[in-house]
């Protein structure tokens, strides 16, 4: 073999060894939200077997919340919250931010079962869309009652002024920017100062949006569309590591699945003005 094929075979070597190594560093992340990239959303359901709910399940989120689907009913009653401020952590998920309270930050009440909120985490731009729009971002706020059940409560924004429960996090998210799996100390954080700002809300049964996608979750979207600055919303987007231009998932099928959306009627509305 002379030197030149020697040159080329030994380059040729480096160059695979290099592209395994970055392929490596890419299967640490096990989902992303890039069509055709083999971990996007359509092929969830196929990465492990505990996610085929993913690609096969019924009932799954998010969802669009359609006029003609919806059925305005007062029954429901007002979303029952008793949070309380507690302790809490912020950790870089590489696809999201996520605060979480490490000790008992109270709990909603759904058709009489109590569930506990544990973390909430942001979505940009929104998953759930109504009547097929979609908002610049999405709050979930994740509870679990003692059977380990989930219901989010998710509240959307468009851009406009601030939103104050985010401007109290900032420092916070850019000191876990960038960075992967970091996790801090984030202080008593009062889940009250995440305003729904409306009683009205929408109810439907779904799952969770990311991986194993989980049914039976309870879900609860505040009727009222917030507002948070440009800014805010890129720093959220900026912070996460996979850097991807979004960390939506598509809208599912709503298939036969009832469509809520709660109006107090007059006589509650006059009770509490
Ligand atoms: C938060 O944690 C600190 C340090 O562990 C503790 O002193 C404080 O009482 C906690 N506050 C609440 C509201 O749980
Ligand atoms: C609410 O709870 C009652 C009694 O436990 C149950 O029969 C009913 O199906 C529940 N409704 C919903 C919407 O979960
Ligand atoms: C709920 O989850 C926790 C932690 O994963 C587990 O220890 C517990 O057994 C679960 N409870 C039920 C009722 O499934």
């Amino acid at each position: 073999m002379n030197i030149f094929c020697y040159s080329l075979l030994v380059l040729l070597l480096a160059s695979h060894s290099c592209l395994t190594t970055s392929q490596e560093v890419e299967d640490e992340k096990e989902f992303d939200y890039i069509k055709g990239s083999g971990k996007g959303p359509e092929d969830w359901g196929d990465i492990h077997e505990e996610w085929q709910l993913c690609n096969n399940g019924e009932m799954q989120s998010p969802i669009d919340l359609m006029h003609e689907r919806v059925q305005v009913v007062s029954h429901l009653g007002r979303l029952k919250r008793s949070y309380k401020p507690s302790n809490a952590t912020l950790k870089n998920r590489g696809h999201d931010i996520m605060l979480k309270w490490v000790d008992d930050a109270g709990s909603i009440n759904v058709n009489g079962t109590d569930y506990e909120l544990q973390q909430c985490h942001w979505h940009s731009p929104s998953e759930h869309t109504i009547n097929g729009r979609r908002y610049d971002l999405e709050v979930h706020m994740v509870h679990q009652n003692s059977e380990n059940k989930s219901a989010v409560v998710g509240i959307l924004y468009t851009i406009g002024r601030p939103d104050t429960f985010l401007s109290e996090l900032m420092g916070h998210i850019k000191s876990i920017a960038g960075t992967h799996e970091k996790e801090i100390v984030a202080g008593v954080i009062d889940p009250r100062h995440l305003k729904m700002g409306s009683r009205k809300y929408y109810r439907y049964l779904g799952s969770l949006t990311t991986p194993p996608c989980t049914e039976d979750v309870v879900w609860t979207l505040v009727r009222k569309v917030r507002t948070v600055s440009r800014e805010q919303v890129r720093l959220l987007r900026q912070a996460v590591e996979d850097n991807a231009e979004m960390n939506a998932r598509p809208t599912q099928a709503v298939n036969e699945r009832e469509l809520l959306l709660y109006r107090p009627n007059i006589h509650e509305e006059s009770f509490n003005p």
